[in-house]
């Protein structure tokens, strides 16, 4: 595999004369960003990122900036795979476009189908394909409710998410989703979803003296006692992360998903496991119900599956549910213009190979997480932090202004904030949600650029020390 582009500073603004304040004009002229409070954005001015090599992003002043998220969560072989591109563009040159709804498939789209089945857990063979994370979900919770009528079962509609999940924007998707900040602006969410608590973060819910199995218990108690109050004949499916993700990066209690399996199982209700960011060697298996040994009967995903080349996602059905729908009589009226798009397929394809080829889940990918985690874990020693955590290529920092009672800073948030922009001036990048930090780097990355990306942060966090405490 070998990388476009040099490796030294970018040829920004020689060719084309353009500032970063001419891109700036145009975007806050004209362009509205995903969630964005717009007239701070606008005073600020967005940073403009123009080209991107392995692990680094390059900005229009010229700045170098180590990526610890992959873009969101979804870049799992960094940028600029020359491959990838070459990919891209014969599948261009060889066929640009054509549908999947008239019984008609493509190669890449078939093959891929395969490949997929493959690595999803047995028996989740059957793969639908749509766009976005979004669109993924939206489609799992319409053949929900497809499958639920074609048994019989039409009453069973409700699902069943989690405070602080994160499931997508769409109006289905984002009804799952467990933030109120995105439901109260657009009335969401819809009738037929309902949300449990506690969500299974021992940091932040665990009661006093509360062991960890115990807490499980709990988060999974809360699952059953909903089923039970909605009606077990009403409830269609339950939905979750493994580890939870843009809601604050939880991962689960011990033994949480065994009793949540157990539940399900119990009342007939279908588990499903949104992968969309766990999915891909993430968690250091190609999903991650299979690093937590649950098995769901739908599974969606989306980001790595394309390692964010290309948009493309998609959702694994079951054998049980897969075949209702196969042998209904019924045209299975969904899909999108670009369901199996065969540039999509073609680079989703080849870059699934590559995870494979490369080890990324596999042995390099174990000793990647190993040197990682190892990483992750010595920052605890910073006065800043009051936990870290991670699994895989999955890391979250917690900023606490106290380290041994756990207290926060007020207002909360403000040190998050504080942290990722010290980030971005030292030249890392750290998503942060309120107070906490998250790291989810390509899983190419090397032992040198994780030790580089760990001596920024210390970096980052040592400014952010000061400036808080001063
Ligand atoms: C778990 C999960 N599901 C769904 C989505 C939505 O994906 P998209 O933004 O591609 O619609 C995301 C996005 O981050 C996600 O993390």
């Amino acid at each position: 595999m070998t990388i476009a582009g040099s490796a030294t500073s970018p040829q920004h603004n020689v060719e084309t004369g353009k500032t970063t304040a001419y891109y700036q004009a145009l975007d806050n002229a004209h362009h509205l960003h995903p969630f964005t409070t717009h007239h701070q954005l606008r005073e600020k001015k967005p940073r403009v990122i123009e080209r991107g090599k392995g692990v680094y992003l390059w900005d229009t002043d010229g700045n170098r900036i180590l990526d610890g998220m992959a873009g969101l969560w979804c870049s799992q072989l960094g940028y600029g795979v020359e491959e990838l591109a070459d990919v891209a563009s014969d599948a261009i040159k060889n066929l640009s476009y054509y549908n999947t709804f008239f019984q008609t498939t493509t190669p890449a789209a078939a093959e891929l189908s395969a490949l997929i089945a493959e690595k999803t857990p047995a028996g989740l063979d059957q793969i639908f394909y749509a766009s976005s994370g979004s669109e993924a979900n939206d489609t799992a919770i319409k053949l929900i409710w497809y499958y639920w009528n074609l048994k019989g079962q039409p009453q069973r509609k409700k699902i069943i998410a989690r405070e602080r999940a994160y499931h997508g924007t769409t109006i289905g998707a984002a009804s799952l989703t467990g933030l109120p900040f995105m439901h109260h602006i657009f009335d969401l969410p819809i009738d037929q979803v309902a949300h449990i608590g506690p969500t299974p973060h021992y940091f932040e819910y665990a009661q006093d003296g509360e062991s960890e199995e115990d807490f499980a218990s709990r988060c999974a108690q809360a699952l059953e006692d909903k089923i039970l109050e909605l009606g077990p004949e009403n409830v269609a499916a339950f939905v979750g992360e493994p580890v939870m993700g843009a809601g604050g990066l939880m991962i689960p209690p011990k033994g949480y998903w065994q009793k949540i399996e157990a539940i399900c199982r119990k009342y007939g209700v279908l588990l499903w496991s949104d992968e969309v960011i766990c999915g891909f060697g993430r968690t250091g298996n190609w999903f991650g119900c299979q690093t937590y040994g649950f098995t769901p009967d739908i599974l969606t995903m989306a980001k790595g599956i394309s390692s964010g080349y290309i948009p493309m996602s998609a959702l694994a059905l079951n054998e049980e549910i897969a075949t209702t729908i196969v042998n209904s009589d019924d045209e299975m009226a969904h899909g999108f213009t670009y369901s199996g798009h065969p540039v999509a397929s073609a680079v989703a394809l080849r870059n699934i190979q590559l995870i494979e080829e490369m080890g990324l889940v596999g042995k390099r990918g174990e000793e990647t997480a190993a040197c990682f985690q190892e990483h992750l874990a010595s920052l605890g020693e910073h006065p800043l932090i009051g936990q870290t955590r991670g699994i895989g290529m999955l890391g979250a920092i917690e900023l606490v202004s106290d380290k041994e009672t756990k207290e926060r800073f007020h207002p909360e948030g403000h040190a998050g904030g504080t942290c990722r922009d010290n980030c971005f001036e030292t030249g890392v990048i750290m998503r942060a949600v309120g107070d906490t930090m998250f790291l989810s780097p390509a899983l190419v990355i090397t032992p040198d650029e994780i030790a580089e990306m760990f001596d920024l942060i210390g970096t980052a966090l040592d400014k952010t020390h000061a400036a808080l405490v001063a």
